[in-house]
């Protein structure tokens, strides 16, 4: 499903035209902007770069941007490699990384907005306290009333190892929870594919021995059972990951143990 939903302060209007760049290949990126201590609506700023100056990847033409024509312009990063999930944005529709999304893989004006349905710090800055409350909700750490051996880190066979593969590279950018339409709407109560997702991660770990805990934790008609298998999460992901059969997993533990 597409990602058409702005966030949740409201639908831009007006808008500023930087004057364009010299240049031989021209690229405009229609942005979302928002101050919310000028007291304004929010509104889309259009500006135009040439790429022969810049590098390949949409990040780098924000950073420009910023550098060059607007330093007011507000987002977040760090990494530039897809790694510390601080850039993520809806580029044309969809939920990315600005740094791993190549400025060529878009055709005529790049339009770039926050995350969907998350409040706004400020421009293309989402407020993610919510998201990482319901993270810590899940207690993301190894549980365990085996002592660790003396001196030595807690083994574990290379086949339950494998079983981490998918859930230990989550980022946390959150391009998938706000992906969800269930999360759109119920993220009161809802946890959301990424927060769940990470859920899974601990259920699925050899070493932990709060499985029962954690279960009991997620039985609940809106933290875990709000999914309704709609597949925008694995969509959406910038890792390759797919959070919605994490929670089917997770589903299927807590029927196998009532059964
Ligand atoms: S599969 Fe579940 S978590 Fe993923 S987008 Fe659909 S409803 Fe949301
Ligand atoms: S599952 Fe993927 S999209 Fe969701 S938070 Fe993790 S890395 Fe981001
Ligand atoms: S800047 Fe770290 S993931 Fe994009």
């Amino acid at each position: 499903m597409a990602q058409l939903s702005l966030p949740k302060n409201s639908v831009p209007k007006k808008g500023v035209k930087h004057a364009p760049q010299e240049g031989r290949r021209l690229k405009n990126f229609k942005i979302y902007r928002y101050d919310p201590d000028t007291g304004e609506n929010p509104r889309y700023d259009t500006y135009t770069i040439d790429l022969e100056k810049c590098g390949p990847m949409v990040l780098d033409a924000i950073i420009k941007i910023k550098n060059e024509i607007d330093p007011t312009l507000t987002f977040r990063r760090s990494c530039r490699e897809g790694i510390c999930g601080s850039c993520s944005m809806n580029i044309e529709g969809k939920n990315g990384l600005a740094c791993t999304s190549a400025i060529e893989d878009y055709k005529g004006t790049i339009q770039i907005t926050p995350l969907p349905h998350m409040e706004v710090v400020k421009d293309l800055v989402p407020d993610f306290t919510h998201f990482y409350a319901q993270y810590a909700s899940i207690e993301p750490w190894l549980k365990s009333e085996t002592p660790e051996p003396s001196g030595k880190e807690r083994n574990q066979a290379p086949e339950d190892r494998a079983k981490l593969d998918g859930l230990y590279e989550c980022i946390l950018c959150a391009c998938c929870s706000t992906s969800c339409p269930s999360y759109w709407w119920n993220s009161d109560k809802f946890l959301g594919p990424a927060v769940l997702l990470a859920a899974y991660r601990w259920l699925a770990d050899s070493r932990d021995e709060a499985t029962g805990e954690r279960l009991d934790q997620l039985e609940d008609p809106y933290r875990l059972y709000r999914c309704h298998t709609i597949m925008n999460c694995a969509n959406a992901c910038p890792k390759g990951l797919n959070p919605a059969k994490a929670i089917a997993e997770t589903k299927k533990m807590i029927a196998e143990r009532a059964a």
